[in-house]
């Protein structure tokens, strides 16, 4: 139950929209919007996803009912931020978008909640950091669409119970096992976000390269789409770096060599592994014979945060079967061996 007071039991004015970090319409022309699709038809890959969405979505305009509560999960730049807005776009309804960090008193949640419209949808990202007690606000607000709260002064506090219009709430995560019991069961749909197939990069590098106005054939295309460890935002990523160095090198022409050429610059290697994910393995082949190896060691060698290395990097290189996760810590795959032709070498030299 939230409190609405101070420590001097001072009432405490809950300012509407606080700590909403972007509030999207469909009318919005930064430029990361531009690129950023919009409706299903724009929205490359997860066809799987996208067909159970189509018929919720569907049902719930027929029904005149908003939707169930929705959770994504998945590894960084799969599109989890940009499918919550293509799904508000699709209900022809606002979102506002936040993230946990920026929910840490139950009076930002609060504030949040009682801006909200009929039909609205509100986007949290990074649920898994949501303290508990803006969860337990959460929970009556996901449920039964009000709030429980306690006004007043001591002698005079009193339970209310505010209503809330009807809303869907759409959180991301890249961590789903670190979301509690409680929250996870309160979502209707939940879905994890898959790497994108070379073919659907591909389509998402012509279609950042059409907007951009960029010369770039089918081979260009496929070559920065092999590169981009199969994921959008490195694609289009990519598509810049490699336009810069067409810019310079060939009239801004992208074709296979041009990208091939600005990648290699990069240090990004033919599976689209940059120079971390190289040094990762390195240091399993190198100084743990291939593994097991803890991945609190791994990041200290590294000199990264533990959770980057395993929501950042860890996810694409199990994903390609390069490493496999084992009780005991991370282990190269035979595949890996075989790849890289890992003998204590040095994987960098080998690549180029
Ligand atoms: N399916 C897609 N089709 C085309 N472009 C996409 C798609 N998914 C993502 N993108 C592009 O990739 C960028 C990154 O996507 P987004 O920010 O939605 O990822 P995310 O999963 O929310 O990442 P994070 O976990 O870091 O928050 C977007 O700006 C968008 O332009
Ligand atoms: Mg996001």
């Amino acid at each position: 139950m939230a409190i609405i007071s101070d420590d001097e039991n001072n009432e405490i004015e809950i300012k509407k929209n606080d700590n909403v970090i972007a509030e999207e319409t469909n009318y919005d022309m930064s430029f990361e919007t531009n690129i950023r699709p919009k409706y299903f038809d724009d929205y490359v890959g997860q066809s799987s996803l996208k067909s159970t969405l189509k018929i919720s979505i569907e049902a719930a305009k027929k029904q005149e009912l908003p939707l169930d509560h929705i959770l994504f999960y998945g590894p960084p730049g799969l599109g989890k931020t940009t499918l919550a807005s293509v799904i508000a776009n699709e209900m022809g309804s606002n979102i506002k978008i936040t993230s946990a960090p920026a929910l840490e008193r139950p009076r930002d949640i609060i504030g949040i909640l009682m801006s909200i419209k009929q039909g609205d949808f509100l986007f949290i990202d990074e649920i898994h950091r949501l303290n508990k007690v803006s969860e337990e606000i959460l929970y009556p607000a996901m449920e039964d669409f009000y709030l429980d709260m306690t006004t007043g002064k001591s002698q005079t506090l009193k339970s209310v119970r505010i209503p809330v219009p009807k809303f869907t709430l759409i959180g991301a995560t890249t961590k789903a096992g670190a979301i509690s019991g409680p929250l996870r069961d309160r979502f209707g749909i939940i879905h994890r976000l898959e790497f994108y197939t070379e073919e659907e990069l591909k389509l998402v590098i012509e279609r950042t390269a059409s907007i951009l106005d960029l010369k770039i054939d089918e081979k260009g295309a496929m070559a920065i789409a092999k590169r981009s460890r199969g994921t959008p935002r490195i694609a289009n990523r990519l598509v810049k770096r490699v336009r810069d160095y067409a810019i310079v090198k060939s009239n801004g022409i992208i074709n296979e060599k041009i990208a091939n050429e600005a990648l290699d610059i990069l240090q990004i290697d033919k599976f689209g592994l940059d120079y971390t994910d190289r040094t990762i393995l390195n240091i399993i082949a190198d100084k743990y014979n291939g593994g097991p190896v803890g991945i609190e060691t791994l990041a200290t060698i590294l000199g990264e945060d533990s959770k980057t290395v395993e929501d950042v990097y860890e996810p694409y290189l199990v994903q390609k079967g390069f490493i496999q996760r084992t009780p005991r810590g991370r282990k190269l795959t035979p595949y890996a061996y075989k790849c890289f032709n890992l003998k204590n070498i040095d994987i960098q030299q080998s690549l180029f």
